[in-house]
């Protein structure tokens, strides 16, 4: 990890704010490749993790756009309310499960809301390599669409489209139509949450597969329909409660015990655990195996049918 200090930040759009992050000595950051992500240290012991958004031919800052979820862990939360101008703040090396392939002549990118972050890195890259490119940004309203100007200035005239929605659902990107034919000579790249990408998984369903790729935004939140369970600790006995709106591994951090953690997203593995006893219900993003689900489970995200789940730990 490396300590970055908070150079400014900015309002983006409704609940969307920028962080501008600097080296505090003003030396150049690590090189980042688009679609790469950090994971940032945030006050109170979360660590979330964010998309680059800014042109990677910068040397001298990282820009991340956060989406405040007033119904989220609090990651998101502690990073609008708690973060200030002048604050240091640790961050891992940029590291990249969404990175962009320039073999192609032409590309569609789609964005849902925050889900831009990662596609305006690539609509600077794309520009400048030349390729023809174009950007569909899907909104709920005006007031929450971010980077309007920047897209404005990147994308050619005539190949950026808002979709914004205002509540009518037929004001929607229609995708099966945009996607109707693959792209000749191209790729489609889809950041966004789950209904964008399912719907663009849908209507690409017989591409080639290296032809369209995602990265799906999902929200933090837990609604509270789980219910309850126990875990036990198998080493020591120990008994800890998972109430509907925590996660196992918050219940573990609550009880002091700091099983290691990234993504809390079900899509890295680095809390994956194993257990022995209780009924698990998987929701990691495929981390696993079916055969490793036998055994283990990512306590970030899944949570346990039976009321008692004992951790090999
Ligand atoms: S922390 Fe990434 S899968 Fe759990």
């Amino acid at each position: 990890m490396r300590k970055v200090l908070v150079k400014s930040i900015g309002c983006e759009a409704k609940d969307i704010k920028t962080f501008e992050l600097v080296d505090p000595e003003g030396s150049a950051l690590p090189p980042f490749t688009v679609g790469a992500h950090i994971d940032v240290n945030l006050p109170g012991g979360m660590m979330r993790q964010y998309s680059l958004c800014n042109d990677p031919a910068e040397t001298d800052r990282y820009l991340l756009a956060v989406f405040r979820e007033a119904e989220g862990r609090g990651g998101s939360k502690a990073f609008h309310d708690e973060v200030a101008v002048g604050d240091l703040l640790e961050i891992s090396e940029p590291q990249n499960n969404f990175p962009l392939d320039h073999r192609f002549m032409h590309y569609i990118l789609i964005a849902g809301g925050i889900g831009v972050a990662p596609l305006l890195a690539m609509a600077y890259k794309l520009r400048s390599l030349g390729k023809t490119f174009d950007f569909h940004m899907c909104v709920r309203s005006a007031d929450r669409l971010p980077f309007k100007t920047d897209l404005e200035e990147l994308v050619e005239p005539g190949r950026l489209h808002f979709h914004i929605t205002n509540g009518d659902p037929s004001r929607r990107l229609d995708v099966e139509t945009l996607l109707a034919e693959p792209v000749s000579a191209g790729m489609v790249y889809c950041c966004g949450p789950e209904g964008l990408i399912d719907a663009v998984g849908e209507a690409t369903s017989a591409w080639h597969s290296h032809t369209v790729k995602f990265e799906l935004f999902k929200p933090e939140e837990l609604d509270g329909t789980d219910r309850w369970f126990d875990v036990k600790i198998a080493s020591t006995g120990q008994l800890i409660r998972v109430g509907p709106r925590e996660t196992i591994l918050a219940a573990l951090w609550k009880a002091g015990i700091k099983r290691a953690f990234s993504c809390e997203l079900g899509i890295c593995g680095t809390c994956r655990t194993p257990f022995s006893e209780g009924v698990p219900i998987h929701r990691d993003d495929n981390v696993l195996s079916l055969k490793e689900r036998e055994k283990e489970m990512t306590i970030c995200v899944s949570r346990c049918e039976s009321s008692l789940l004992t951790l090999d730990i």
